[in-house]
């Protein structure tokens, strides 16, 4: 593998992560999947769901379209082998790939419609993976891409300025590997720059109104145990600093009646 094009392999490919994937699918899903009524896809589309991690989504998207051929696409072995382990039952319908956003085995034009979640922020040179996914797309097909934003987390305000966290811990780290943590908000004119039509903004709302506290917190909490030390090494801080920063957020959130909100970007667009 180029580590270069998943340099957060070693995050990705925790146990941390597995255990966030499920979280943020019991976080986002029950809000994300009324979206998918705007493709209007009916028959058997074929949908990709390009870095697929463990198949929360794609079993959930095998559900949602029951006649539908998925394709889950990973760069790491590990999360593929735990996909495929929870594949039962949907086996003639849903199969794996180890494969490279940058660089995909499938033919032009092979997909009714493509799903990518969670990627963006975690690739460098995101804009040369939707030019894969363009290429891969048919015309008229819908892409359907879930484009974090580190700074669209709200936490209230403790002992840390949570703020300050998202902004002067995450984002940095982010951009020391080559990715862009507000690829969020960039990436509406990137679809606009390659001739999407029907560009939409749409935001899932992870807040603790929308999602039960444990679920929100388990988010907090995963990201905590998977990134303490890459986030203290990029800032120079200590580990124990970062993780009381990460305690305090999670205590907060999962603490009645306090309020915090993630705004999670979900834009769609159809291929011209
Ligand atoms: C945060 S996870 C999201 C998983 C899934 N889309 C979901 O929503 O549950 C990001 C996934 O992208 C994969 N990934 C990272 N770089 C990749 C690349 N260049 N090609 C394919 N997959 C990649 C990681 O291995 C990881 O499983």
């Amino acid at each position: 593998m180029n580590r270069d094009l998943n340099p957060q392999a070693e995050q990705m490919g925790d146990e941390s992560m597995a255990r966030n994937l499920a979280f943020q699918a019991q976080a986002i899903w029950p809000q994300e999947q009324a979206l998918f009524d705007r493709y209007a896809l009916d028959g058997a589309p074929r949908i990709l769901d390009l870095g697929c991690g463990t198949g929360e989504i794609t079993r959930r998207l095998a559900r949602r379209y029951p006649r539908a051929a998925l394709t889950g696409v990973d760069i790491l072995a590990g999360n593929l082998a735990l996909a495929r382990a929870a594949n039962a039952g949907l086996e003639a319908r849903v199969h794996y790939e180890t494969g490279d956003a940058f660089a995909l085995a499938h033919a032009d034009a092979s997909f009714d419609l493509v799903v990518c979640r969670h990627l963006s922020q975690a690739v460098p040179e995101f804009p040369r993976v939707l030019d894969e996914i363009g290429r891969v797309l048919r015309p008229g097909g819908w892409l359907h891409l879930l484009s974090e934003d580190y700074a669209m987390l709200r936490m209230p305000r403790g002992a840390h300025d949570p703020d300050r966290f998202w902004v002067d811990v995450v984002l940095p780290y982010l951009e020391s590997i080559g990715c862009d943590g507000r690829i969020g908000r960039h990436s509406p004119p990137l679809l606009a720059a390659r001739g999407y039509r029907d560009v939409a903004v749409d935001y899932v709302i992870v807040d603790t109104e929308r999602v039960p506290r444990a679920i929100f917190g388990g988010i907090l909490r995963a990201w905590r145990d998977g990134y303490v030390d890459v986030l203290a090494a990029a800032g120079g801080r200590a580990a124990a600093e970062v993780r009381a920063d990460f305690d305090s957020m999670i205590t907060a959130v999962e603490t009645p009646p306090n309020y915090a909100v993630w705004h999670v970007p979900v834009i769609s667009a159809r291929r011209a």
